[in-house]
């Protein structure tokens, strides 16, 4: 990148300072994509685009058909047949990987381990064939509940080889969210670890696990990893512990030949109503997705160090720490700690110490970076970088800058990569050795898709004007379904437009193709890049004997981006007070999980309704963020409106 940005005249009004970064000439000259015809030509043939990514992996069968597509259901490289683990590891042994690392693990207390290809074979083979001694079978569910360590890709590419499906709970929801998703999944497995590390103190997990399961459960089997050495209970008959079973299980476990079709995996996430919903990705098309972006979004090189920050529990994890890195046979770093522990520059020791090329992380991060100081980055070397990533939510201008410059060393291109857990693979990037990048703009989209910025009639804007975020044609990375809930797939995705798949985000496309995200419109709200919806904290909340109704926002926060505002309405047999915000905290913290506690809570008479009883969320947003009051006529109680504004100002 050249050090001094370029200012072009831009005319829409909404981006007025508008800076430019063009990528340096070396990194251009030895980008794995230089020549911007590759848009061109997937263009003019997307399925054929589309099947020459997919040659680049080794199936049993080759595909007959490249899509299906039916009624709004895309089956992906029909009559195909491959095995992901396979292609994530097998078949780089005999590509003179065998000795490269393929996971290199940084443990929260500091503590180290690198596994090779060779490695990651004998553990993966190994454990699948504990998984099969188990009695698990092709399409049995496998919940997994751990921190980041490097079971939880051993035992995802474990389910991989012999067909099983995982379902991974990130280590940061609690038990009640942990319960309904092993549940919905109906898992015959858990394998999870005795506890976990967070800033030095212990995170309950297997705890955690021995309550989600009281009751009636599918669950027959638990295996546990020793982590931490917490004392725990070990249920006889129904938890094992890891390292034993281990101890005694055979290397070498054939890959069972999947259907392109079958599932890989299920992925909750939250989505408009309370119940989060299983999005469920296949094996063949998730791959081809997340392998070929990853290959060009990271310019990956053989010799690259890379390292996702993402925890393995959400996409961003699944799609890039592990199956995009381990398709390309690259070096993939797992990192189980926090940023500010034990001091806030973890993560630049952490670079510094694996000479890391390519770091993706996520803009709540960065702006923890910046406001914790330049002198922590500058303690460290950094020299090993050479590109740089963000995701999860839009990156402000102010932190790309901060990112480009501290980090980056005004050196690194940044590629803003705007996607979803239901498209499974980046869609909205640069690509860093072609496009020049506007801070804060995710760019364009990837080669092969159509995405486009409409009106509520589905009528694309004019440039400049934002609109709702659409997607026109199917793309391989695609969720198959929502797990058994085919019904909720159509009307959550398809119903709003005709042949269209509808995001949820908004967004400006301005005159030069670039795309400017600006977050939802619907009722997720984004914290910390972490994706909750506003039904779920309510009916947290509601579950408490003191509340009678909730309404729950995101308000603007300068580090997490959204912050949890909660309005509560109360039972007559309570009254508001300190104790009670508490409590009512805590209680958000036990049933979903920390990342869920409101930041505030605030007492009201009445929530402001439409006439049909609807909460006007969208008043209570404006009020939060102290902003002029939209439309209020459509309101049945206006009068709730300035009780509520004097007491949010208090
Ligand atoms: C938001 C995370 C702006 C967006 C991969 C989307 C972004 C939601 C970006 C999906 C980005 C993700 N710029 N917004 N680069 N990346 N988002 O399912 O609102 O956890 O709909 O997937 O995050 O969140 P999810």
């Amino acid at each position: 990148m050249t050090g001094q940005p370029a200012k072009e005249n831009f005319t829409n009004g909404l981006f007025a300072d508008e800076l430019i970064f063009h990528p340096s000439s070396e990194f251009k000259d030895n980008a794995n994509i230089q020549d911007s015809r590759i848009y061109l030509d997937a263009e003019e043939n997307w399925l054929e685009y589309w099947n020459s990514q997919a040659s680049k992996l080794s199936w049993f069968k080759k595909w007959d058909f490249t899509l299906q597509w039916e009624q709004c259901f895309a089956k992906w490289f029909v009559g195909g047949s491959l095995n992901v683990s396979y292609n994530c590891i097998d078949r780089h042994l005999n590509e003179g990987r065998k000795n490269k690392a393929a996971i290199i693990f940084e443990g929260e207390p500091g503590d180290s381990r690198v596994l090779t290809y060779q490695d990651l074979y004998r553990e993966v083979t190994k454990f699948a064939n504990v998984l099969k001694d188990m009695g698990v079978k092709k399409g049995d569910r496998v919940s997994l509940y751990m921190p980041m360590i490097p079971e939880l890709p051993i035992a995802m590419l474990a389910c991989a080889r012999i067909g099983a499906v995982h379902s991974i709970v990130f280590g940061g929801f609690a038990v009640e969210s942990l319960r309904d998703r092993i549940n919905d999944a109906g898992s015959k497995v858990v394998v999870t670890t005795d506890g976990g590390y967070r800033r030095g103190k212990g995170l309950p997990i297997k705890k955690n696990v021995d309550k989600a399961l009281e009751g009636n459960t599918s669950v027959e089997k638990v295996v546990v990893v020793n982590r931490t050495g917490a004392e725990i209970e070990m249920q006889e008959g129904r938890d094992l512990w890891y390292h034993q079973l281990m101890k005694d299980a055979p290397i070498g476990c054939p890959a069972e030949p999947m259907s392109a079709e079958d599932m890989l995996f299920i992925l909750y996430t939250s989505g408009t109503t309370g119940k989060p919903k299983g999005v469920v990705h296949s094996s063949g098309g998730y791959l081809v997705g997340t392998s070929s972006t990853f290959n060009m979004v990271f310019d990956i090189k053989e010799d690259d160090i890379y390292w996702c920050t993402a925890d393995i529990g959400w996409i961003t994890g699944h799609s890039y720490v592990v199956y995009g890195p381990l398709a390309n046979g690259a070096t993939t770093v797992v990192f189980e700690g926090a940023p500010n522990y034990p001091e806030k520059d973890r993560f630049w020791e952490v670079i510094e110490k694996y000479a890391v090329t390519i770091m993706y992380t996520a803009p709540t991060a960065i702006r923890a970076f910046m406001k914790w100081g330049d002198q922590w980055p500058a303690g460290r070397d950094l020299s090993s970088l050479r590109l740089l990533g963000s995701v999860g939510e839009p990156i402000n201008p102010e932190a790309w800058l901060w990112y480009h410059k501290n980090i980056g060393k005004e050196r690194c291109p940044i590629v803003d990569t705007w996607w979803q857990t239901e498209t499974g693979q980046i869609m909205v990037s640069s690509l860093p050795g072609i496009n020049a990048t506007k801070p804060g703009s995710a760019s364009m989209p990837l080669p092969g898709l159509e995405i486009d910025v409409v009106d509520p009639a589905g009528n694309p804007v004019p440039a400049g004007n934002s609109g709702l975020l659409v997607i026109k044609r199917p793309w391989p990375g695609m969720l198959s379904t929502v797990y058994k809930d085919p019904e909720r797939y159509l009307e959550q995705y398809w119903s709003r437009f005709e042949n269209m798949y509808f995001t949820g985000d908004k967004a400006v496309k301005d005159k030069d193709g670039y795309f400017w995200m600006l977050g939802r419109v619907d009722d997720v709200i984004n914290v910390s890049g972490h994706r909750m919806s506003t039904m779920e904290v309510e009916s947290a909340l509601v579950d408490h004997p003191a509340v009678a109704e909730a309404a729950v926002i995101g308000k603007s926060h300068e580090i997490k981006g959204q912050a949890i505002s909660a309005f509560v309405t109360l039972r007559d047999t309570h009254t508001f007070g300190d104790e009670l915000v508490k409590e009512l905290k805590a209680h958000v913290a036990t049933k979903i999980g920390a990342l869920a506690r409101p930041d505030d809570i605030f007492h009201t008479a009445e929530l402001p309704k439409t006439r049909s009883g609807k909460i006007m969320r969208r008043l209570l947003r404006d009020i939060a963020d102290g902003k002029a009051l939209g439309d209020t006529s459509t309101l049945a109680n206006p009068e709730t409106i300035s009780g509520l504004k004097e007491n949010y100002t208090e």
